[in-house]
């Protein structure tokens, strides 16, 4: 067989196990996994000796140019993708959001825009439901479309896309319906309003700042709101997934549900597995604020725990980058803080350097919960997620230990600070391949921007 590219002797993490072995692509694909593979006239060699290959990372939970509290996020498809790219990212997700008047297929059209033409990785758009009463006719289509996963926020009242519970169980008894997928953002708003409303004083503000953003959202606020769309999710028997889990008690009531065969997947954000809300107290931890907001060491513990134990099925990013100059809105007003952090650079070495190398995780575990779990997920197995004959050849290759040390300045993303600014991190791509084309090599971007496909989807969750 003829290979136009043979990763050589690298340690493979294929769902078959893990070995120092070769893989041969041909075009797009993998076409052989093996020791000693040979090369032909004009095959590329590329050398993962002393190195990890596992399959490209899937970030499922990005936000690149969102509209979102006056501002737009900062990270565009042309640096998102390069960060991801870096970061030995081969697929993302967004979500495509409904403004005023638009229909879901607005919103997918427009989000399809954002991508063309700069995207560097695959992607593919969750399909927020903003307006059940405008858009719950209008899901079929959108699954004949090659959109499988929706997406619903419990808060986001005052940016016109908050979900009562009417649409979380209407659309849960679609999802059941179709064997798609509903992602909630589960906060509750009105308790969450009343805590932000007793703390918006002059003299609150004054006092506490930035910490008032954990001050207002105590873990009730997340676990409230698991607790009743799980109760959804199990008298409709529609496939649920908790985005960006923060709390230890979200956790405890994922696992029971899924012990009694609830359909409840949940993914957890590398930002919550390794800050701690000791960040608000530092003279810029304004920066920090995302929603939810990070939590404690005792949170991170049970995350961790999760993921191994298997409830947390994913880490993802939340990817949504704002600049100093943006998060300086606020003014010293919490509540103005457009929130949200730059990630997609960072989700691999954090979860290696974290996960990995402090023995939290196999690397086979981090392998399922960057890539193999989201492809299954989010429907795009075997041709994301896997190291295997006939997947795209999307790879990321890993030294062991060699690190970087973070530095805004020369990281790809546009925002001009990093929550992990000065960090040691193994786990950068030395190499990073999508569809069989090198677009990182040593550390650096080289892919051609605009290379990315849109992934259509015929299924989702794990029904
Ligand atoms: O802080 C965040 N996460 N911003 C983006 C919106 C969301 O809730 O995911
Ligand atoms: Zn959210
Ligand atoms: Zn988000």
């Amino acid at each position: 067989m003829r290979f136009d590219t043979i990763v050589k002797g690298g340690n493979v993490v294929t769902p078959l196990g893990t070995s120092v072995t070769d893989i041969g692509i041909a075009g797009e694909q993998i076409a052989a996994i093996g020791p000693g593979l040979e090369a032909g006239a004009g095959t590329k060699i590329i050398d993962a000796k002393g190195h990890h290959v596992i399959p490209g990372v899937l970030d499922v939970h990005v936000h690149l140019e969102l509209p979102f509290m006056g501002a737009v996020s900062a990270d565009d498809y042309r640096t998102g993708t390069r960060a991801g790219a870096r970061g030995g990212v081969t697929t993302l997700i967004d979500f495509a959001i409904p403004y005023a008047g638009d229909s879901l297929n607005d919103a997918a059209d427009k989000w399809m825009a954002r991508a063309e033409g700069k995207a560097m990785i695959d992607y593919t758009f969750h399909i927020c439901i903003t307006r059940y009463n405008e858009h719950k006719d209008q899901i079929k289509g959108m699954v004949d479309r090659g959109f499988t996963t929706f997406k619903e926020f419990m808060i986001y009242e005052s940016e016109g896309w908050q979900s009562d519970d009417r649409a979380l169980f209407g659309t849960l008894e679609k999802m059941k319906e179709y064997g798609t997928m509903l992602l909630v953002h589960a906060e509750s708003s009105r308790v969450l309003d009343e805590l932000i409303e007793r703390h918006h004083t002059p003299e609150m503000m004054e006092k506490y700042g930035a910490q008032l953003h954990r001050m207002t959202r105590p873990n009730f606020i997340e676990a409230e709101a698991i607790q009743r769309v799980i109760t959804w999710s199990e008298a409709t028997g529609g496939q649920l997934y908790i985005v960006h889990m923060s709390t230890r008690q979200g956790t405890d009531l994922v696992k029971a549900a899924q012990a009694r065969g609830v359909p409840v997947l949940a993914e957890t954000c590398a930002q919550y597995l390794v800050l701690d809300d000791t960040m608000f107290d530092r003279e810029d931890g304004h920066l920090f604020a995302c929603c939810p907001q990070i939590k404690t060491p005792a949170d991170q513990e049970r995350l961790w725990k999760g993921l191994k134990d298997g409830e947390v099925s994913v880490v993802s990013t939340d990817t949504c980058t704002f600049t100093r100059e943006q998060k300086a809105m606020w003014n010293g007003d919490w509540t103005r803080i457009p929130m949200g952090l730059p990630g997609l650079e960072t989700l691999l070495p954090v979860t290696y350097t974290h996960g990995v190398l402090k023995n939290r995780l196999s690397l086979e575990e981090m392998t399922a919960k960057l890539s193999t779990n989201p492809a299954k997920i989010m429907g795009l197995y075997p041709r994301k997620g896997a190291i295997e004959v006939g997947a795209d050849a999307d790879l990321a290759i890993i030294h062991p230990d060699k690190t970087l040390t973070v530095d805004c300045d020369t990281l790809e993303t546009n925002a001009d600070w990093s929550p992990y600014q000065g960090w040691d991190l193994a786990g950068f791509a030395r190499t990073t391949i999508s569809r069989g084309d090198v677009i990182v090599d040593d550390y650096r971007v080289v892919g051609q921007e605009g290379r990315g496909k849109w992934l259509p989807r015929t299924s989702a969750g794990l029904q």
